[in-house]
């Protein structure tokens, strides 16, 4: 098999959280969001380094944490970028010469099961790129400047993108650098094969997969873990 490098962009600044600090270092089940996230890939014998991308203030915080909880995969934590895309391309750029596929998976997605990153792994054999997704359950409207209606989606066709994405080395890495030269910004790191012309195959994620992004969202993670705990 392939080697496998994983890219952790954690280099945020967390603002919707309204937490002081890094929303990463949040406590959930006595565990920094941060551990929760990176064990998942430190557990699993198909990965063989994992990069961390920090904000220049919490590189020092994110050493401590990894020879704390003996996160002993992560090979470097480097320093990330203005936009999460910035992050992941030096991520990329600082995984080792002989990484020949990736997974980017958000530090803020702390809930995601090794049952679930195997199962993803096997589905996305075979493909350039592939991506977690899962059905959404609202319907989706498109509105115009003004808020009116201008389209209703057909909702099966939709699909609410996560982490894990996984894709070849190379293509990514030729992806974020031509993205970087041209100024081009996507919402995701699929979006920019997808700018390339590759096809990008979606595999169905799962709804505890989410990201902590608001308050909410760290109460939510609290009780999906205490209710796999029992
Ligand atoms: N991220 C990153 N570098 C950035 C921005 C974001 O590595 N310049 C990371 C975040 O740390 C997070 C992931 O990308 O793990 C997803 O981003 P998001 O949930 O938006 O986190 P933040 O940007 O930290 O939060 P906010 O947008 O509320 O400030
Ligand atoms: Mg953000």
């Amino acid at each position: 098999m392939a080697e496998l490098g994983i890219v952790i962009p954690a280099a945020g600044q967390g603002k919707r959280m309204g937490a002081e600090g890094n929303k990463q270092f949040l406590s959930l089940r006595g565990q920094p969001i941060l551990v929760h996230t990176v064990r998942v890939f430190q557990m699993s014998d198909c990965v063989s380094e994992i990069v961390i991308v920090g904000a220049e203030n919490d590189l020092a915080l994110i050493k401590d944490l990894v020879i704390r909880y003996k996160l002993d995969k992560v090979a470097r934590i480097c320093q990330g970028g203005v936009q999460r895309q910035d992050s992941v391309r030096l991520g990329v750029l600082a995984l080792s010469s002989t990484i020949q596929r990736v997974v980017v998976h958000d530090g803020a997605r702390p809930l995601l099961t090794l049952k679930d990153f195997h199962r993803f792994l096997q589905a996305a054999e075979g493909f350039t790129a592939a991506t977690m997704g899962i059905q959404v359950k609202d319907t989706i409207k498109q509105i115009n400047d003004f808020g009116c209606v201008t389209d209703t989606l057909p909702r099966e066709r939709l699909r609410a993108v996560q982490t894990p994405q996984i894709f070849e080395r190379q293509t990514l890495e030729a992806a974020h650098l031509r993205a970087a030269s041209n100024g081009y910004y996507g919402t995701d790191d699929a979006s920019l094969l997808e700018w390339m012309g590759y096809p990008v195959q979606v595999i169905e994620g799962s709804q505890e997969n989410i990201k902590v992004t608001t308050p909410e969202d760290l109460w939510l993670a609290e009780r999906i873990l205490t209710m796999r705990e029992t």
